[in-house]
């Protein structure tokens, strides 16, 4: 491509020139027939804006905030692997990106750069994702690591039980990046040379035993406690979301929820957030495109706590059509990826100012002079009736 980018979607052909097809395979693609992934883009397609005229959009403001953390616009960095086969700086040049956009990155766990050499490269607001090992206590260190080096909220991603198959990364013979925070942690070796398949080091290290499952609470020493359980009340509450919490006093995060079940079940496990996600369609095909299941979500959590989405996000008009269904931002993977691996970290801030600009013109256009003004009115969805 000769001319330069003028929307996000020409990063990835840049990228695709530029990256060695092995790496391209790895961020770009998705599970089995990727019927999910190209569904994550399609179902935005099929919603379509209401426009309001007349409306003093002279000013647009589109600053929000999240879980207490001011940004300019509702558009966060998802959390994605190895930043370091895309650019020789890795995490630390997206960071300083999301620094600049007045944004949150959310850091991986399997980064190329550590939590904290992340945390000493820049300003930005960060949380930081975690997966549950088998091994809880490599799991602990990584939260207990990342809220010593100021990371504001733990990001637990709920929908890896095991690695989705991702068939170009089969073919490719794909080894997992290497992983900066597991130095020295994992008896399995990810940072090797010879590396281990990505199948094989996710299968053998995540606890597919995860669950929703309750327990009574066991140890309270509050009066008002024993008082209830006197009379038979008893706080049931999920034993692996109770162990994380003990393991911190961050917010937390649960990211892949895609049903109104599992939206409620977090509400009442205490989480301080969902992420409507479907890991940008790497693990389930045929699970449902995030943006058509939105709604689902946002009706059974009843405001109680807030919900991010991400798949598929591409667009200005995109990030619209997600606020007016509910979410109070959207993050973004593969946009950013292709980003860096286009033009480094200047590559990954025209990323985020271009879907700021567009979002920006879709809230003008719409005559939506701040976020809060952008409402369920200002789209049209297939179920809507006429
Ligand atoms: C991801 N994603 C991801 N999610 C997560 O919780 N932990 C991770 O380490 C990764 N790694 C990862 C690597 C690559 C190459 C991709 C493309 C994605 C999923 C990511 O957080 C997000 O859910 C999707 O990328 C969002 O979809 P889009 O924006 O890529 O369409």
């Amino acid at each position: 491509m000769s001319s330069e980018p003028v929307n996000v979607n020409d990063f990835k052909e840049l990228a695709r020139l530029k990256l060695p097809k092995m790496y391209y395979d790895f961020y770009a693609g998705g599970a089995e027939d990727e019927h999910t992934l190209r569904e994550n883009i399609q179902a935005f397609c099929r919603i379509m804006i209401r426009p309001r005229v007349l409306v003093d959009v002279s000013q647009i403001d589109m600053s929000t905030t999240i879980l207490g953390h001011r940004i300019s616009a509702p558009i966060l960095v998802a959390p994605t692997a190895g930043h370091k086969l895309a650019f020789h700086e890795g995490e630390l040049a997206t960071a300083r990106a999301a620094a600049a956009a007045k944004t949150i990155m959310i850091l991986s766990y399997s980064s190329t750069c550590s939590i904290e050499e992340v945390a000493s490269s820049c300003n930005a607001v960060r949380f930081f994702q975690l997966y549950i090992f088998k091994r809880r206590d490599i799991s602990a260190l990584l939260v207990q690591r990342a809220e010593r080096f100021g990371y504001k909220a733990i990001v637990l991603t709920a929908d890896t039980p095991r690695l989705g198959r991702r068939e170009a990364d089969i073919k490719n013979k794909m080894i997992a990046p290497p992983m900066k925070n597991l130095e020295g942690l994992m008896s399995i070796d990810v940072n090797s040379d010879q590396g281990s398949k990505l199948e094989t080091y996710a299968n053998e290290t995540l606890d597919a035993s995860l669950s929703w499952e309750v327990c009574p609470i066991s140890c309270s020493d509050s009066f008002y406690f024993y008082f209830l359980s006197s009379l038979g009340i008893i706080f049931y509450h999920p034993q692996d979301i109770m162990w994380l919490r003990s393991t911190t006093s961050l917010p937390i995060l649960i990211k892949g929820i895609l049903t109104h079940e599992d939206a409620t079940k977090a509400v009442e496990g205490g989480v301080d957030g969902i992420i409507v996600s479907n890991h940008g369609a790497r693990q389930l095909d045929f699970a449902p495109a995030t943006i058509s299941v939105l709604e689902e979500v946002v009706h059974a959590v009843k405001g109680k706590i807030p919900v991010l989405l991400d798949g598929g996000v591409r667009r200005g008009t995109d990030v619209f059509k997600a606020l007016a269904l509910g979410a109070q931002a959207v993050l973004i993977g593969r946009p950013v990826l292709f980003g860096l691996a286009a033009k480094g970290e200047g590559g990954v801030r025209t990323v985020l100012e271009m879907l700021k600009n567009e979002l920006e013109i879709s809230m003008a256009l719409s005559g939506c002079p701040c976020i809060k003004d952008i409402t369920r009115s200002h789209v049209r969805t297939q179920h809507d009736k006429l």
